[in-house]
């Protein structure tokens, strides 16, 4: 039940409403709207959802202002330092950190469901060799609809948990079958003796003529990467696998919509476009002609990898993926890479630059971690794939905390209509 209330009155007819207001356990209250259209006949209206709360959820916490994000109530900065990406997943679909042998299990079973069906396999070859893997990516996960249709009752907690550990375990292998496709390598199979992020690496870069050794550092680094990913509250590509998923569609069905709506270059796209505008810029001199562009509506340019819609201080990811740049290409012995130099650069002008600082736009997750990808190697088409790969975690946990809420409905918000009022058909000889 709410606590204190909001009026809401019609001035027109001083028809009066107390709206409850519901708090949570920690950040901003909301105000319960829902008997709005039956008490009053009118919709709220709020495009873009900037002032929205969509859903209760127990899994991840953001502090737009303060820099704040907490996976289950443990600060980023902490799981970074001290945990690993599928311990995290783990945390994230079962909301407490694992016992060691509940996390020997978990990683067991993920490293158990890598591989994927031949007959799936098969569908790569009608991609043409040119074919964006973002879009192969979705397209293999919606198949996977066609493959799993048999076990996905939504109603049943163990195919719920089977197909959550499918998708973290299968997106990886979905995603060097992308990239072999493009290659015209062949398809590199998982290994169960490596790691997560190992056998994704492995599957990424070995070729069957000769032994391929995973650089313990790439891994490490790339396990960091998809931790500081792996989900971010109620986000477009999570809201998208939450209202796609509350049709009660296949959860496969639901996870491609995800991530159809990540490879947007205002979501998860940003960090391929990151890299496209610093080797546009090219050299420092040219970041003030930039910015200027950035500045000038006109122009529609943007400083891709700035500014969030919740972050109005620094994003907490963005300082430690800038943290890690310095040591992984200190380790790479890439020290003087221009790309990172350019992009420190770019962060330090425009935040002492008075249209940066007034909109409040800071670096968000997507500033850094291409010039991190290159570095280990991943071509730039993969970038959001990456992303995706980590944010796999968030969307199944979100969807699970979804899918078993007994008080879900389907989500199908309203309009304002502003398009022509009745009229009659004209038949086209008097028209
Ligand atoms: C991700 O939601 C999430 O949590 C997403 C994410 C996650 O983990 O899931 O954090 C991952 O998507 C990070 C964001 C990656 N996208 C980019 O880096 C693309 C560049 N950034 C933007 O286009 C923009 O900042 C958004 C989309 C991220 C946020 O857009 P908002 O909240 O709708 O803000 P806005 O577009 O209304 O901008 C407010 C003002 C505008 O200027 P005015 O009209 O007030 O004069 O700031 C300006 C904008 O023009 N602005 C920018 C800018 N971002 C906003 N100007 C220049 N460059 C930018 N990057």
């Amino acid at each position: 039940m709410g606590k204190a209330k909001y009026r809401l009155t019609n001035l027109a007819t001083s028809k009066s409403s107390d709206l409850d207001v519901l708090s949570g356990t920690i950040g901003p209250d909301v105000v319960d709207i829902g008997s709005l259209w039956h008490d009053h006949g009118v919709f709220t209206y709020d495009p873009g959802f900037m002032s929205t709360a969509s859903t209760e959820s127990r899994i991840t916490y953001i502090d737009g202002d303060a820099g704040v994000l907490l996976y289950r109530g443990y600060p980023i900065e902490q799981l970074a330092a001290q945990s690993n990406f599928l311990e995290v997943s783990y945390l994230l679909l079962k909301g407490e950190l694992p016992s060691a042998a509940k996390l020997d299990s978990f990683t067991r079973s993920i490293t158990r469901h890598t591989m994927l069906n031949q007959s799936l396999l098969r569908l790569y070859g009608g991609f043409h060799h040119n074919a964006h893997p973002m879009a192969m990516v979705a397209a293999i996960i919606a198949s996977l609809a066609a493959f799993y249709h048999d076990t996905t009752n939504i109603t049943d907690d163990r195919h719920r948990e089977i197909f959550s550990h499918r998708i973290i375990a299968k997106i990886p292998t979905i995603a060097a079958a992308a990239y072999k496709h493009a290659l015209g390598q062949p398809f590199v199979y998982p290994r169960n003796d490596l790691d997560y992020c190992s056998n994704m690496l492995h599957m990424f870069f070995a070729v069957p003529c000769e032994p391929y050794v995973v650089d313990p550092l790439h891994a490490k680094a790339l396990d960091l990467l998809f931790i500081l990913h792996a989900d971010h509250e109620q986000n477009a590509s999570t809201s998208t696998v939450r209202l796609a998923g509350s049709t009660g569609c296949n959860p496969y069905a639901a996870i491609s919509a995800g991530v159809s709506a990540l490879w947007g270059p205002a979501h998860g796209g940003a960090n391929e476009a990151v890299l496209d505008m610093l080797e546009k810029i090219g050299d420092v001199s040219h970041v003030p002609d930039f910015l200027a562009r950035v500045k000038d509506k006109a122009a529609g340019a943007r400083l891709m990898g700035f500014g969030h819609r919740v972050y109005k201080n620094f994003d907490p990811r963005a300082k430690l993926i800038r943290e890690m740049c310095h040591k992984v290409l200190a380790k790479l012995g890439q020290t003087e890479n221009p790309l990172f130099e350019l992009a420190l650069k770019l962060e330090e002008i425009a935040l002492k630059d008075e249209y940066f600082i007034s909109r409040k736009l800071y670096p968000n997750v997507d500033f850094y971690s291409g010039i991190i990808y290159r570095a280990l190697g991943i071509p730039r088409p993969l970038f959001t794939v990456m992303f995706a790969i980590a944010r796999s975690a968030g969307w199944v946990a979100q969807w699970q905390e979804m899918i078993s809420d007994p008080t879900l409905k389907i989500a199908r918000p309203r309009q304002l209509y502003t398009g022509p009022v009745l009229r009659d058909y004209v038949p086209v000889k008097k028209r």
